[in-house]
């Protein structure tokens, strides 16, 4: 039973890698999450029915094991097919924020495990010291587990909450003291209860849940404007690290494996999110935080922009020779990706080359405008990345900005006192002509004003983009 169980480890474990190697590209991702999302199936199954104890015994509580996977298989699927488009990113962080709290169920659980244990034993005096070494070895991933899988729980929601708009970035004098401090407190605590070893310290176990909580919610409260991204691949790679903290304590490979990759991906997630904006990790959780923006009313003098006519649009497009559509978070807003495609395709037909820009962190998700555009199967050939989009824009007569504003503010490149200075931008101020489609003057994500609005090549053509999109159409047809 235990060999088929390894082997069954095995494959699951080799599912999750090609999956994991096939997400890496829109035309496969789809193929490659259910690959690994049957090895995950096979595992469970696995586990539940061919798991025996050095006893012999296997799993006995059906009731509960299956209650849970019914209940929590509803709600996922519920959730994950009612969710809209825009409401993606928080139900990512939601997901994530689970995996988290499982991890910490785990470390609660086996903590008692291991105090009961301990309690039908001899003092701890007598207990040989390769005994106490081992137990201490256990007691520490418990407590890396319920440490980290805690704060990224707390975190998680907390992420949830503000991309959601129900709270705002929270950040009060010596925040980054306090959050140090605090967790100076878990880790001194960590280790004297490791130091003391069970069966006591059932208080300071449970006290350091509470305080790694809190911090995972402190940590999370400040961070805002651009560097959301940054902190929701982090929280990802901390949920991997956690549930592989369960995969040691059940001597368990297949999450062993799964928790190394999602910990791996999503630290890899986080050090090409801090590239794309041009941050130092260190920046993002404890420097210039993203939230220091100036609201449009203490913005500079904010100049004059114009306004392009629905019909000039077209006009201006249907002889254009080259075009380069730069979505945002707008068109995910508007779900107006499958209008988009088929102004691309109309285009095309009038002999205009049309390809889109993808900023990494346009939208509110890593890949999200790669995951819209694949939506509306626009083929991936059309994508450009940032640099090869900011090669060509010299070269392109009309940029059509699409719900996109922080991506295309230039005042990254200019403007020292901006919250998104630094990260690197998509040059569309180089084309001959920009038409930025937004419905109003308002900000972006990162609260900022945008100059690209105001510049003599840029006009701005107000309104729903996908009503917009319809419209263009419509005008362009009657060319
Ligand atoms: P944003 O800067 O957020 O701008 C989106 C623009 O879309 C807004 O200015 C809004 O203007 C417009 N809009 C909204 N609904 C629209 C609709 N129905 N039709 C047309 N336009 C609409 O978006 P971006 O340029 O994609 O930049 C992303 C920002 O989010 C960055 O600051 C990034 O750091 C941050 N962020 C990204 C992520 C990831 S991982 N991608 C995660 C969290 C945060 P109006 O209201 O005037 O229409």
């Amino acid at each position: 039973m235990a060999a088929i169980l390894t082997i069954i480890y095995l494959l699951a474990s080799i599912t999750f890698i090609i999956g994991l190697k096939m997400l890496a590209h829109p035309s496969r991702a789809r193929r490659g999450n259910l690959i690994a999302a049957a090895g995950m199936a096979v595992a469970i199954a696995g586990t539940i029915f061919l798991y025996r104890d050095g006893a012999g015994n296997g799993l006995q509580n059906y009731t509960w094991i299956f209650s849970g996977l019914i209940i929590g298989g509803i709600a996922g699927v519920v959730a994950a097919r009612s969710v809209k488009m825009t409401a993606m990113p928080e139900m990512v962080s939601l997901f994530n924020g689970m995996g988290g709290a499982c991890a910490a169920l785990i470390s609660v659980v086996e903590f008692d495990h291991l105090v009961d244990s301990l309690q039908t034993l001899p003092g701890l005096t007598v207990i040989d010291a390769a005994f106490q070494t081992d137990l201490r070895q256990r007691l520490l991933i418990i407590i890396a587990g319920l440490v980290i899988g805690s704060i990224s729980f707390a975190g998680s929601l907390v992420a949830w909450a503000k991309l959601s708009g129900k709270i705002r970035d929270f950040i009060f004098r010596g925040q980054h003291t306090f959050n140090i401090i605090l967790l100076g407190v878990i880790f001194c605590m960590a280790v004297f209860l490791i130091v003391r070893l069970p069966p006591g310290g059932i208080e300071l176990f449970y006290l350091i849940l509470g305080l790694s909580l809190l911090y995972g919610i402190f940590f999370v409260l400040p961070i805002g404007g651009a560097d959301m991204p940054v902190v929701i691949s982090l929280l990802n790679s901390f949920t991997g690290i956690a549930a592989a903290c369960g995969g040691f304590l059940y001597n368990n490979k297949a999450m062993l494996t799964g928790g190394i990759l999602v910990g791996a991906a999503g630290t890899l997630l986080t050090i090409l999110m801090c590239k794309a904006m041009n941050r130092s990790l260190l920046n993002v959780l404890v420097g210039a935080f993203g939230n220091s923006h100036k609201s449009v009313g203490e913005s500079r003098e904010r100049g004059i922009y114009k306004e392009i006519a629905l019909s000039d649009a077209a006009m201006v497009m249907n002889y254009a020779q080259k075009i380069i559509i730069v979505p945002g978070y707008g068109l995910a807003v508007a779900q107006a990706q499958h209008t988009c495609h088929e102004l691309e395709k109309l285009l095309e037909t009038r002999g205009v080359q049309v390809t889109y820009a993808i900023h990494p962190v346009a939208g509110r998700m890593p890949g999200h405008m790669n995951v819209l555009l694949a939506e509306a199967d626009v083929s991936y050939d059309k994508l450009q990345e940032m640099e090869q989009a900011n090669d060509e824009f010299s070269s392109t007569d009309v940029v059509l900005v699409l719900g996109a504003n922080d991506v295309v503010n230039p005042a990254a490149k200019n403007d020292p006192s901006s919250p998104i200075y630094g990260m690197p931008v998509l040059n569309v101020e180089l084309a001959k002509t920009v038409i930025v489609n937004k419905r109003s003057m308002k900000p972006g994500y990162a609260g900022i004003e945008n100059e690209l609005f105001f510049q003599p090549g840029t006009s701005m053509l107000f309104g729903d983009a996908r009503e917009v999109l319809q419209e263009l159409i419509g005008e362009i047809k009657e060319l």
